[in-house]
């Protein structure tokens, strides 16, 4: 228990990150590896994860909502992750399981503040709102060239389909999110574990696995044995 959040008996991991650097792959392959250990595993995504969470994240990708502004964007990103935390997430770590997601508030420090240059004061406020005492116990922020993740993000999305709002910015955004989140990792080192996302599939996903298992199994293999 973390204490942090007094329901709380699971835990929280986020990924975080550009564009294209692979979070959804690596959320995959912690959920199998956790659930290889017999665990229970919610893995989510952000702006999402709940049916009225998913309806504003249509309309966020779609730019329908950029009219409204960066502030605008966070209302409505801070919506939908009420309503993710409130009937996805909370239950899921009352029951103990680890939730995974891709994507969580840090995503709108990133974007709406460091890019979009919404009130950074007004954004903690909403992040206050939104999440209450809930925090991640862990956030891995997978860090990646900007021109390799637009590229990755490119072959994803294959030919026939078009960039949503945020793919459609220029390089100079790309790279200003890039340190944006590094920014983050950096502030918050108790929280963050930055891995460079450039490495093998394989790779990352192993220095992912490392830091779980150091943190969380270890100290559940403790408890179960009585050593401290
Ligand atoms: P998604 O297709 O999930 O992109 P990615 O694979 O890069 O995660 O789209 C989510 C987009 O929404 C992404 O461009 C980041 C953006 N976003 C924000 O701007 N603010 C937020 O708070 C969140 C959660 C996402």
């Amino acid at each position: 228990m973390s204490g942090r959040w007094p329901a709380q008996r699971g835990r929280l991991i986020t990924f975080e990150g550009g564009e294209g650097v692979g979070k959804s792959t690596q959320v995959r392959r912690l959920a199998e590896r956790l659930r290889g250990r017999g665990l229970e595993v919610v893995a989510t995504r952000e702006p999402g994860g709940s049916p009225k969470a998913e309806r504003l994240r249509a309309l966020l990708l779609s730019g329908a909502a950029a009219q409204y502004g960066a502030l605008g964007e966070a209302i409505l990103f801070t919506a939908a992750r009420i309503d993710h935390i409130d009937t996805l997430i909370k239950p899921a770590l009352t029951r103990g399981a680890f939730v995974l997601s891709d994507r969580f508030a840090d995503s709108t420090t990133a974007y709406q503040g460091a890019l979009g240059k919404a009130d950074p004061r007004l954004l903690q406020l909403l992040e206050r709102i939104a999440l209450g005492p809930l925090r991640p116990d862990l956030t891995i922020v997978l860090d990646l060239p900007f021109s390799e993740g637009m590229a990755r993000a490119a072959r994803r999305r294959g030919v026939q389909s078009t960039p949503d709002r945020f793919e459609r910015e220029d390089d100079a955004f790309h790279e200003k999110l890039r340190h944006a989140f590094l920014e983050i990792a950096a502030k918050d080192p108790a929280r963050c574990v930055a891995i460079d996302a450039s490495q093998s599939e394989e790779e990352v996903a192993e220095a992912v696995w490392r830091i779980v298992e150091a943190r969380f199994l270890a100290q559940r293999v403790m408890q179960a044995t009585g050593t401290e």
